[in-house]
């Protein structure tokens, strides 16, 4: 499956280093051309001899190497995938940041290509809301995370912050590099929570922050599809994404009704006001006027709507939100809706649904089997509901409409 595909790997400044190694010494005998590119970090864990004699190319560490001009965007343009292992709390903040400070920075803000970082640092790095918040951004735009171990870390610690295996990292990169089965499909889909105006300053809302959207774009774009985003939020679009900004339910509904007839899976995450004010105030309510009285109606049900016109060959896919009776209103709205599939989460447990970077789900299909994903980040369950999207059509021999790609 490696054969024949161009890997920068880059390492950077960890003591794990030395496992980047063993990384490299698989890829290349599993077929793959590996470029090594050290950081001046990587230097002091590991000789530039070593790697360079495993790798297919000799290690490459300078920006200003003139024998080739430049190299910040040769490599990343011609690479098919980039993988950085150990990935140091230094370089997911510069990459996060978009920070070009040497090589291998340059090389992953240069490249379309998918990219993998395996973070390796101490628990306590590991844990700082300053990385946690660099990889829940650099997740969002597409960039797959191969999370550390729990076990035995430099200087006698232990705790979560060691390198993933060689074993697992090279079974991310089988994975990314793997059949893009979603190419040709155009997915749409909804993210976000809609905004209903009370006044000129106020709105009804709710907490959805989009997260679990732009997971799915992402996942979706990493197989291959054209995606476009329905979008209530002002999250980093993922790389390659269209976007189409809205706001209110009668907004959103818009939208969708314009992109849904074309579309081969439209997946539904957005978590859509059921009630709206009648009327919006023109200007700002003031309150020397009293407590005003806000009289309420429902919305149109967007899902619904687009289940009763599903053209033929679509994969529908709704969610459901509850806290409490799961799987019987999640099957309930799966059924009323006309939906291939129903996300069903349950908003009140720890960790999964509004605003958090983890959900846990079951998912639930018209005839089939339910299936569970406990709590993982956005991203994982993403890439399970897509693929049962993809066996659900190759069940149906759905062909391919897209041909805008
Ligand atoms: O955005 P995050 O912070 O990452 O959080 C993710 C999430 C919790 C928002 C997401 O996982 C989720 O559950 N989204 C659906 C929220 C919701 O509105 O659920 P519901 O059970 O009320 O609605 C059922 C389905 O009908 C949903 O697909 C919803 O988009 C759709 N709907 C609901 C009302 C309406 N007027 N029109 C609709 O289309």
């Amino acid at each position: 499956m490696l054969s024949g595909r161009r890997i920068v790997l880059g390492v950077t400044g960890g003591i794990a280093a030395y496992k980047a190694v063993e990384v490299c010494r698989r890829l290349v005998d599993a077929g793959a051309h590996v470029v090594p590119v050290m950081t001046k970090g990587a230097e002091h864990f590991i000789g530039r001899t070593t790697l360079s004699a495993l790798a297919s190319e000799p290690v490459q560490t300078s920006l200003w190497d003139e024998a080739s001009p430049i190299p910040h965007t040769k490599l990343g343009q011609g690479a098919d995938l980039v993988l950085v292992v150990p990935a140091t709390a230094r370089l997911l903040g510069a990459y996060a940041a978009g920070l070009s400070t040497d090589l291998l920075t340059n090389t992953l803000l240069a490249t379309r290509a998918p990219v993998i970082v395996c973070p390796a640092m101490h628990t306590e790095m590991w844990e700082h809301p300053a990385v946690q918040d660099n990889l829940a951004t650099l997740r969002r735009r597409g960039v797959h995370v191969v999370e550390p171990d729990e076990g035995r870390l430099a200087g006698g610690d232990a705790g979560k912050g060691r390198l993933a295996t060689p074993e697992r990292i090279v079974a991310e990169v089988e994975r990314v590099l793997g059949p893009r089965d979603m190419q040709g499909l155009h997915v749409v889909v909804s993210a976000g929570g809609t905004r209903e105006p009370i006044d000129a300053v106020r709105v009804v809302a709710n907490r959805s922050s989009g997260k679990q959207g732009y997971a799915f774009a992402a996942e979706a774009l990493g197989r291959g599809a054209r995606v476009t985003l329905v979008s209530t939020v002002e999250l980093p679009v993922p790389s390659g994404a269209a976007i189409r900004p809205v706001e209110t339910a009668a907004q959103m509904q818009a939208a969708l009704d314009e992109l849904a007839p074309t579309a081969d899976v439209v997946v539904m995450s957005a978590a859509v006001a059921d009630f709206r004010p009648v009327a919006a105030a023109t200007g700002k309510i003031k309150k020397d006027a009293g407590v005003p009285e806000i009289v309420l109606e429902p919305t149109p049900d967007i899902l619904a709507g687009l289940g009763a016109v599903k053209p033929a060959g679509q994969t529908l896919v709704g969610f459901a939100a509850e806290t409490s009776d799961l799987i019987a209103n999640a099957e309930s709205k799966l059924r009323r809706k006309n939906l291939d599939l129903i996300v069903a989460n349950d908003v009140s447990a720890p960790g999964v649904g509004f605003q958090h970077d983890t959900n846990a789900v079951t998912i639930l299909r018209a005839g089939g089997e339910a299936v569970i994903v406990s709590l993982t980040d956005k991203r994982a369950i993403a890439r399970a509901v897509l693929d049962i999207v993809c066996e659900i059509r190759a069940g149906q021999g759905s062909s391919v409409t897209d041909t805008a790609v």
